[in-house]
């Protein structure tokens, strides 16, 4: 380690606990990997720190939903995560979860000294509260009228249709997403924090040039609205750490959560005999930055530098935020099968051409970040194998065979080579910078250069002559060292091509090996480094995607609604629509389902065929109103196992939820097992 190596510290967001690490995930953790790797072959002390994000209401349901605990969910859910991550090469020096130990006592310690320090104060407020369920609702978990433009079906805290916002006691008709009953008002005591006390500092953190000064300004609008006291309490039952000195009250899980960095670090730290202070000390010389998408600003750049300032601790060097990835231009999309998880994209793509694609669309900006499909073939193909790996595998060959595996360079270099040494601050400053695009295009361009410069000297025609075989054997040192200058840059972004080309090269490469040449130095065979991307296998990525989405929609509950993680509502085709076999069913049997909120089971008559079929509809029927009715079913659902058994179709109803659903009623002519049209 140089003198003068910098102590650095950086995180990703923490992924909840209740889905799948998707193409999304991976730019944010793509890019604080390349920027971690970076750090670390620079010669500088880097650790990089992630957890899944444990707590909160849609976790807690979620695990409900499941049957099982939230830890077992948690437990299971962070092990596929960083099983996802490290198919991605994204190296975590810990990767923890925010319902550990070390976070349950940083919580506290920061809560009693904001506590002790004048900044946390109670009042009781008025809150929907589902009376089935009974638990208080967030905000996501209510539904109702728009109070300005009377739309239905529209969010808690604001309107799908005209954008206004509000509160949800402000919405007509409010629902409980939840179990579709209508909430009441409840008082509840809870806990502020009171951001409003550091205007100032964070007004002199946010211009002292530690976030990208778009979000600077962006998060001015919230200064000229006045900075609110942060509601950082939940009632139970809520999945979180209770608050000191509070039964039954929880920390909200944006308290916690960033302090999991906190967290996960120290878990760390404890183990390998770090000093955790000298990174957290509010005088601490070390550098902390936090990578994070734009979505969740407000919190890290408002509450977390506020808290951490509040409680003694030092302020984040910088956060670092990133903009949303899109599919071929637009939205992901589970329908289109753009909405595609790290698994899925492995299971047909190499990783190396994500982490690629990415670095040569991030800048240090905000904007979303396409994912563009043929330029993704084109790029990959392009760069990595025609210009790269190309320049190895055309001197490689000759090298082997004709000179005993030895490099032999030159005695005068040529200027391609220093050419490519002296870049070295160029690309590290574009690296640093978090300008990956622009690091990428001047690797590139370099790379352009090896390759003109192997035309021009054309070793495959001066092997032929007797007379120029230590011509040849220079020249194709020179191109076996510039593809190792190339590597040597592009290290922090292809961890797996470099570890090939590292075995191919007999070397391994830090930042500085750039400087350095392999001469009388003794290569390995050359095997194939990296595949051609071909079209058919994104195809067939999307395709799979598609299946999870139809896997997704197998296992979900029978009454959606926003508690999927992600609203379906793309269109589909009519062929799609003419596969579903609508028939007429006579409910000859239904009864309650023990221990299920919302389900009924029913025995259904399709015609001389019985399928037993479990229904989300025990808001709005007794059993007993139902027997004997005809209904209308989808008959060729694939049965899929519930935890209450098997269900082997759908019974359609309509109706806003909760009471007000309707079975579907054809009376008129219809007998069981007729098809609907
Ligand atoms: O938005 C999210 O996905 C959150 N789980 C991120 C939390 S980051 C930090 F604060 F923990
Ligand atoms: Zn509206």
């Amino acid at each position: 380690m140089p003198e003068t190596a910098r102590k650095i510290l950086i995180t990703s967001a923490l992924p909840y606990a209740n889905g799948s690490i998707h193409l999304g995930h991976l730019l944010e953790h793509i890019q604080t990997d390349i920027w971690s790797r970076f750090q670390t072959t620079r010669g500088n002390e880097c650790y990089a720190v992630c957890a899944d994000d444990a707590h909160g209401t849609p976790v807690m349901l979620k695990a409900q939903e499941l049957g099982i605990t939230p830890e077992e969910m948690v437990q299971k859910t962070q092990a596929e995560h960083q099983a996802d991550l490290a198919t991605f090469d994204v190296h975590y020096h810990n990767y923890h979860n925010t319902h550990s130990q070390e976070n349950r006592e940083l919580c506290s310690g920061i809560y009693e000294s904001l506590k002790a320090n004048g900044y946390i104060s109670q009042r009781t407020i008025s809150q929907l509260f589902d009376p089935e369920k009974q638990m208080f609702l967030p905000d996501r978990f209510v539904k109702g009228t728009c109070p300005k433009c009377d739309a239905p079906d529209q969010n808690g805290d604001n309107c799908d249709v005209c954008g206004a916002t509000y509160i949800p006691t402000e919405l007509k008709n409010p629902q409980s997403v939840i179990s579709g009953a209508t909430p009441v008002l409840k008082d509840s005591e809870h806990y502020f924090f009171d951001l409003p006390q550091f205007e100032d500092s964070l007004q002199a953190w946010l211009n002292g040039g530690n976030v990208q000064p778009e979000i600077a300004n962006k998060l001015q609008e919230w200064f000229e609205q006045g900075l609110q006291q942060w509601d950082i309490s939940r009632d139970a039952p809520y999945f979180g750490f209770e608050i000191p000195g509070a039964p039954n009250k929880f920390f909200y899980v944006w308290v916690d959560a960033p302090v999991g960095y906190l967290a996960s670090f120290k878990n760390y730290c404890d183990k390998h005999n770090i000093d955790f202070d000298s990174y957290w000390k509010a005088d601490s010389d070390a550098e902390v930055y936090h990578f994070i998408g734009k979505d969740i600003t407000y919190f890290h750049c408002l509450f977390w530098p506020a808290v951490l300032e509040g409680a003694g601790y030092r302020k984040p060097t910088g956060v670092n935020v990133h903009g949303f990835v899109t599919v071929n231009g637009a939205k992901m999309s589970k329908s289109k099968g753009t909405f595609i998880k790290a698994q899925t994209y492995a299971e047909h793509l190499e990783p190396d051409y994500l982490r690629y694609y990415f670095a040569s669309k991030l800048s240090d900006g905000v904007t979303d970040i396409d994912l563009n499909f043929e330029d993704f073939v084109q790029k990959v193909n392009s760069d990595l194998v025609g210009k790269v790996v190309n320049i190895a595998s055309r001197c490689a060959g000759f090298i082997s065979k004709k000179f005993e595996g030895t490099l032999r360079l030159p005695e005068t270099l040529p200027p391609v080579l220093t050419e490519m040494q002296t870049a070295s601050e160029s690309i590290a400053t574009a690296f640093e910078s978090r300008q990956y695009s622009r690091a990428i295009r001047e690797i590139m361009t370099l790379a352009d250069k090896a390759n003109q410069y192997i035309d021009n000297e054309a070793p495959w025609v001066t092997i032929k002559d007797p007379e120029k075989q230590a011509y040849t054997q220079e020249v194709c040192s020179v191109g076996i060292n510039a593809f190792r200058i190339l590597m040597t840059y592009l290290a922090p972004v292809l961890p797996t091509l470099l570890e090939k080309s590292e075995q191919f090269l007999n070397d391994s490469l830090t930042w500085n090996s750039a400087q350095t040449l392999l001469n009388n130095h003794q290569i390995n065979k050359f095997k194939a480094l990296l595949q051609r991307v071909e079209m058919d296998k994104v195809n067939a990525m999307i395709d799979a995607s598609k299946e999870d989405l139809k896997a997704a929609q197998a296992s979900a509950k029978p009454v959606s609604g926003p508690l999927a993680d992600d609203p379906i509502s793309d269109e589909i085709t009519f062929d799609d629509f003419a596969k579903v076999d609508l028939r007429i069913a006579k409910i000859v049997k239904a009864e309650h389902v023990e221990k299920a909120d919302k389900l009924l089971k029913l025995q259904l008559d399709i015609g001389g065929e019985t399928r037993q079929v479990f229904a989300g509809i025990k808001s709005a029927y007794q059993p007993e109103d139902l027997e004997g009715k005809l209904t209308v079913m989808v008959a060729n659902l694939a049965p899929r196992k519930m935890r209450f058994g098997m269900s082997e179709g759908m019974v359609l109803a309509a109706g806003p939820g909760g009471k007000d659903l309707w079975i579907l009623e054809p009376h008129e002519g219809a007998q069981p097992g007729m098809r609907v049209k």
